[in-house]
C-alpha cells in the first residue's frame, strides 16, 4: 500500500514504539489518529509530529473498551475522510511474579496484550470490507516466539497475537492485509519499570540479544508491513544483529 495520502489509527502512540509508528506514518504522508489511554502522552505526540509537519488527531481510547476503539476507528474516517491502515500496538509489560500475584495482574496483560488486539482486528476488519481493504499491523513481540521465563503471560499473550495475526492471512483475498511485528527489546518506557534489578537484568538481556532496538527500528518494519502487498500473515522479527526479517511459516503437515 502507498501511505502517501491515507489515513490510520495507532494505538499506543504516546510513547514508545506507537509514537515512533505514528511519526513513521506522518512522514511517509498519512494522516493518524493517536489512540491512546493516558491523554497527555497522546496530546504530546500530536505536538510532536506537527512540528515535522504532519497532521494527527488524539483520541482518548481504552483499548479494552469496544466503544472506544470503534469510537477512535470512525473518529478516523470522520476526520480524514479514510481508514485504511491501523496499527494495534498498545501494551503493558508484567510486572508481578505471577506465582505471588495477589491482584490477578495477568488478566490485565491478557485484556491489553491479546484481547484487545482481538477486537480491535475485529472490528478493523469488518469496516474494512465494507470500505474494500486495508492493513492492520499487531504488534506482538519476540516473546512471543521465544519462552520468557520472567513474563510468562506476556509471552503466552504475544504469542497469542503472532498465531492470530497469521491465522488471518486468508484476508488478502479481500484486500485486507493482517500482519504483526516481533521486536526484541527496544528503548522505551515499557523497559525501564523494574528498578534497579530490572535495569540489571536489561543489561545481562542486551547481552543476549545483542543491544537494544531504537522505537524507530520498530516503526521501520512496521512501514514495511504496511507498504508491501505481498505481505499477509506475516510474522516479521526485528533485532538488533539481523535488523528486519520473516519468521518461517511452520508447516506439520
Ligand atoms: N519495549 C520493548 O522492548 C518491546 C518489545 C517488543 C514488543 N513491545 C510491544 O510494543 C508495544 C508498545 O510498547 P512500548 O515499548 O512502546 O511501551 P510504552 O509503555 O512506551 O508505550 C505503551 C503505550 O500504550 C499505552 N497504553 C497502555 N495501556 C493502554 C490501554 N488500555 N489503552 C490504550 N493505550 C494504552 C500507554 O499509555 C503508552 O502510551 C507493546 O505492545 C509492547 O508489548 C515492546
Amino acid at each position: 500500500m502507498e501511505i502517501n495520502g491515507k489515513a490510520a489509527v495507532v494505538s499506543g502512540a504516546g510513547s514508545g514504539i506507537g509514537r515512533a509508528i505514528a511519526l513513521a506514518l506522518v512522514l511517509k504522508g498519512a494522516k493518524v489518529i493517536v489512540a491512546d489511554i493516558d491523554e497527555k502522552a497522546g496530546r504530546e505526540t500530536v505536538d510532536l509530529l506537527g512540528a515535522r509537519g504532519g497532521v494527527s488527531l488524539f483520541r482518548r481510547c481504552d483499548v479494552t473498551q469496544t466503544e472506544d476503539l470503534a469510537a477512535a476507528f470512525a473518529a478516523c474516517l470522520d476526520h480524514f475522510g479514510r481508514f485504511d491502515i491501523v496499527c494495534n500496538n498498545a501494551g503493558i509489560g508484567e510486572r508481578e511474579d505471577l506465582f505471588g500475584d495477589e491482584t490477578r495482574e495477568f488478566e490485565r496483560v491478557i485484556d491489553i496484550d491479546l484481547t484487545a488486539v482481538i477486537d480491535a482486528t475485529r472490528i478493523a476488519v469488518r469496516e474494512m470490507r465494507r470500505l474494500g481493504g486495508g492493513v492492520i499491523v499487531n504488534t506482538a513481540s519476540m516473546g512471543g516466539l521465544l519462552p520468557m521465563p520472567n513474563n510468562p503471560v506476556y509471552a503466552a499473550a504475544k504469542a497469542g497475537v503472532v498465531n492470530f495475526s497469521r491465522s488471518l492471512a486468508y484476508l488478502s483475498a479481500e484486500g485486507i492485509r493482517v500482519n504483526a511485528v516481533c521486536p526484541t527489546f527496544t528503548d522505551t518506557p515499557l523497559v525501564h519499570q523494574g528498578g534497579e534489578e530490572g535495569e540489571a537484568r536489561l543489561e545481562e538481556l542486551k547481552k543476549l540479544v545483542g543491544g537494544i532496538l531504537r522505537p524507530g527500528d520498530v516503526a521501520a518494519g512496521v512501514i514495511e508491513l504496511v507498504e508491501d502487498d505481498s505481505k499477509a500473515g506475516a510474522i516479521m522479527r526485528v533485532t538488533v544483529n539481523r535488523g528486519l526479517d520473516y519468521a518461517r511459516e511452520i508447516r506439520p503437515f
